[in-house]
């Protein structure tokens, strides 16, 4: 009999302490998923919920496709392990080919990690090397944003703008470290439609930033071109070219962290070729595998690569991990890139966009709700937070969903969603009149 059926008693949920979780309210009334297929979830009890976040922004394909099961199965079978460090195995090449190839062009190279996080601390060490290799070893600081989101490693939360994340380690996080202001103005972009109108002067902090500091002292900047944990910032017109312009004015690398916006999220397979603006390194993650084995991903132009190959020959980047490239994440990653390509899945989402956006602006009006914003299939819902409980009205329209069987996102009183990318229009009714119901009943 499989474990997904047996209930759990409060003992049994008391060893794993689970992640970005409140776990004394979880372990009181815990929400168990058991099974998934498709576009659904099934709670052990067997009630179906309809996945309007594909998972946590990663199941772009949908559950469970056959496709990545068997090849995963397979490569298992066949070569379940190989060191990834003076050794290779075909599938890792297969892949770093396969990204190539819908990869921005001119980002023709690829390192493998196991998570977002990872992604966004090799693509930091890359820079940084990068700088130095060029004989630039004064370039150290680096330059990220408020309210952005880079997983949770040092590197990623030094870089990251969520106070809490900040808070706890703040002696620990890492020196030369500058923010630009996040982009975030509901007073006039407020249910914007798409990229919002105001705040491309934002990206001018970046000049002040090189004013302050001098560019020789400066490595990289990284953004999230949407930013999506802190609640679904879309980049206001024209904010990233004008970030682009000048960091190669004055030499410092851009680095685009793409761990949600990447494999079709925003219509095109990258954000950055959506928004036609090409940074120096993109991280990835999430949609590379459909979520099915952890593997993250950092796409680096041949200028970058090309730098490192200099010089005596030896270990050209001290960096890489035990996980780098396993043989069954790259046999998920190619049967991931397999089905999207076969199906369409990385431009799916400019068909469904405009379905998407007048259900989403129809949420105007609704009680409480202060801001809808959207872009391909994304959707950021703001609501007006309960008078000194910042975050329980959107956990509430969490709970009162998941009741109703709908899995949407929460973050703050910002509501997120992202449906896996093979969503039909008939999904996006149903997603959309659940929400609507509930926020009429709050
Ligand atoms: C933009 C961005 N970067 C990095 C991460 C971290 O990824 P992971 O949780 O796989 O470490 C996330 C996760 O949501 C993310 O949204």
């Amino acid at each position: 009999m499989s474990n997904a059926t047996v209930p759990l008693s409060r003992a049994d949920l008391e060893a794993f302490w689970l992640p970005f979780t409140s776990n004394r309210q979880f372990k009181l009334k815990p929400r168990l998923l058991a099974k998934a297929k498709g576009m659904y979830y099934w709670t052990p009890e067997g009630r179906q919920i309809l996945d309007a976040v594909a998972g946590l922004w990663c199941v772009n394909a949908g559950h469970g496709r056959a496709e990545i099961t068997q090849a995963v199965a397979q490569q298992l079978e066949t070569l379940d392990y190989a060191p990834p460090f003076q050794l290779g195995h075909p599938p890792a090449f297969a892949l770093a080919n396969a990204l190539v190839k819908i990869a921005p062009a001119g980002l023709d190279h690829v390192f493998f990690t196991n998570s977002g996080s990872e992604s966004v601390d090799t693509a930091l060490k890359i820079a940084l090397a990068w700088h130095r290799v060029r004989g630039e070893g004064t370039r150290t600081r680096l330059i990220g944003r408020e309210r952005a989101y880079h997983g949770v490693g040092f590197g990623g939360i030094s870089v990251g703008g969520i106070t809490p994340n900040r808070k706890t380690w703040s002696a620990s996080l890492l020196p030369g470290v500058d923010h630009l202001s996040h982009t975030h103005d509901l007073a006039r972009n407020a249910f914007s439609r798409g990229a919002p109108e105001h705040g491309a002067h934002l990206a001018d902090e970046l000049e002040r930033l090189v004013a302050l500091h001098d560019a020789s002292n400066i490595a990289a900047v990284i953004v999230e071109p949407i930013a999506g944990s802190t609640g679904v910032l879309i980049p206001p017109r024209g904010y990233l070219k004008r970030l682009r312009e000048i960091c190669s004015r004055h030499g410092i690398l851009l680095i685009f962290d793409e761990v949600i916006t990447g494999f079709g999220r925003t219509g095109a397979p990258f954000a950055a070729q959506e928004f036609d603006v090409m940074p120096d390194i993109i991280t990835l993650a999430k949609g590379l595998t459909n979520g099915c084995i952890p593997m993250g991903a950092v796409l680096v132009s041949k200028a970058i690569y090309e730098a490192f190959m200099q010089g005596p020959e030896g270990i050209e980047l001290f960096h890489g991990y035990t996980y780098s490239a396993h043989p069954a994440a790259c046999a998920a990653g190619l049967a991931t890139l397999g089905v999207y390509e076969r199906e369409g899945l990385l431009t799916r989402a400019k068909t469904l966009a405009p379905q998407w956006e007048e259900a989403a602006h129809a949420l105007r009006g609704l009680p409480h709700v202060i801001d809808v914003r959207n872009y391909g299939l994304i959707l950021g819902l703001e609501l007006e937070p309960l008078a000194g409980k910042p975050g329980n009205r959107a956990f509430e329209v969490y709970l009162k969903c998941f009741e109703r069987g709908v899995l949407i996102r929460q973050s703050g009183d910002i509501i997120a969603l992202s449906p896996p990318l093979i969503v039909q229009p008939s999904q996006i009714d149903q997603i959309f009149s659940t929400l609507s119901e509930v926020l009429r009943g709050q």
